[in-house]
């Protein structure tokens, strides 16, 4: 979802989409190997994958750890004051000396466009500070920094196009991301996010289903389209299609098996997208669509334009699909102002709406926003307090739902094996996750497994 914290590190197998742009020879300015590590939401880790492409087609070798690498990238993310901080506590670790000598050090993503050059004064052992909108500039950034310039920077957030990629190096061999929409225009008074990525750009429907085809055609079979506001994309092609449209587009081309989507804003979630999903057994079972709060009065000073009556009913029209869609959620806890009424109000939603996962974050003020100006701030215990409740209630709730799939038969893609469990991992359709004995030929195949388990994160099974 657009809120997992996931962390992947380059890996060394090939896998690079797209043909080389220059030789390897281009890295003699020193940069022969770096190491990418990423922080935050999926369109972090699939911008990483795009950057990787960039270094792979300048002839740079991934390593597994920082300690061998001439180029260390930190892609950051800035969605909540724990994970800004983690950049700092990574460069921490090279100010201590631990091998910070002779490398070039660089920040991208979130934190990198929210503390700009400052970041050269706070962290004097970086050289290259980037954030996502100027990520087309990578290659000249880094030939300055080849030519021997100690410090370049990329910050500039007026662009109306997105980071066009021939080059990307995906990490996962099944699930690949797609971008289809950068930045965001909406105003939520508690999110960075439109500070940090730019305004938001859609790419055209066009280029959109020639890397789905290419995906395809390079053996990937399952799609995930990708945008802070994945349902806000406009096509700006005359073939003005509707994001329902695209998704219909990209669900029928041949050889596809799954299609989903993240992440979904409720005020543009329209009953069409449900229609699409209806008529293409290779649109998932699943929609993320975050609330926020259940509480209507808290709703308008996070400036979400929609209350919770008019999130309910786009609830009810996916609730009338013909198959049973599985939803999840972001939840922020003890946003300013919220009084004990408010935060049951969520409880009861939560009740209401059944959903199969919950992502629930405590209220953190971000710089620049406007949260502060209209409410008073919750003591961090009051914020703890609630989040566990709201926790212990998703757990029951989850419990209850995946027990109610015990002896169901379903369809899973197996994502990976654990060798000491002798455990298949695979994920359905709703994103559920099942293990099941298996065997690490498993991996990449769509299979029939029996439900025989339930706890509240997972599944166990059994081959059908
Ligand atoms: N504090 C806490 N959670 C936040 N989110 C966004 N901004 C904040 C913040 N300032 C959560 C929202 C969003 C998810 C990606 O992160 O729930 O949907």
């Amino acid at each position: 979802m657009g809120n997992e914290l996931i962390q992947i590190t380059a890996v060394s197998q090939p896998g690079l989409t797209g043909e080389p742009q220059s030789s390897p020879d281009s890295s003699s300015g020193g940069l022969k190997t770096f190491y990418i590590e990423t922080f935050g939401c999926q369109m972090n880790v699939h911008d990483s994958e795009k950057v990787q492409g960039v270094l792979l087609a300048r002839g740079m070798k991934p390593v597994g750890d920082h300690a061998q690498a001439d180029l260390v990238l930190y892609n950051t993310c800035s969605i909540r004051e724990k994970a800004a901080q983690k950049v700092f506590s990574r460069l921490g670790a090279f100010r201590k000396g631990d091998g910070g000598a002779g490398k070039v050090i660089g920040v991208l993503g979130c934190v990198a466009q929210q503390e700009g050059e400052r970041f050269f004064e706070r962290a004097p052992q970086v050289s290259l500070v980037c954030g996502s909108a100027s990520y087309s500039k990578l290659p000249h950034l880094l030939d300055k920094l080849e030519a021997g310039k100690r410090r370049v920077s990329g910050l500039s957030l007026d662009t109306d196009e997105c980071f066009e990629t021939e080059l990307t190096r995906r990490d996962n061999p099944f699930r690949a991301y797609l971008t289809i929409i950068e930045g965001c225009d909406q105003r939520c008074s508690f999110c960075v996010v439109p500070m940090t990525r730019g305004p938001q750009r859609s790419r055209p429907s066009e280029k959109i289903l020639a890397e789905a085809r290419q995906l395809v055609d390079e053996g990937y079979t399952e799609i995930q389209l990708l945008g802070q506001i994945v349902n806000a994309w406009q096509d700006p092609s005359s073939a003005r299609w509707s994001f329902a449209e695209l998704l219909s587009h990209v669900a029928e081309i041949p050889g596809v098996r799954r299609v989903r989507f993240t992440t979904s804003h409720p005020r543009f979630f329209s009953p069409d997208i449900v229609q699409a999903i209806d008529a293409h057994s290779t649109l998932c079972d699943q929609i993320h669509l975050p609330v926020q709060s259940g509480s209507t009065a808290v709703l308008a000073r996070m400036l979400r334009g929609y209350t919770r009556e008019e999130y309910l009913e786009k609830i009810h029209c996916i609730r009338k699909a013909r198959r049973t869609i599985s939803l999840s959620t972001d939840v922020i806890v003890g946003f300013c102002g919220e009084t004990r009424q408010d935060f049951e109000q969520t409880l009861s939603l939560m009740k209401e709406v059944g959903y199969d996962q919950v992502f629930s974050f405590k209220y953190s003020p971000r710089p620049n926003t406007l949260a502060e100006a209209n409410g008073e701030a919750l003591a961090e215990e009051e914020k703890g307090r609630r989040l566990a409740e709201l926790q212990e209630l998703q757990r029951q709730i989850q419990v209850r739902r995946n027990q109610a799939l015990l002896g169901e038969t379903i369809e899973v893609l197996v994502e990976g094996y654990q060798v000491r469990l002798g455990q298949a991992v695979g994920r359905a359709t709703t994103n559920r996750v099942i293990n099941f004995p298996g065997s690490p030929e498993d991996i990449g195949r769509y299979l029939a497994v029996k439900v025989t388990g339930a706890g509240p994160n997972s599944l166990v099974g059994a081959r059908a």
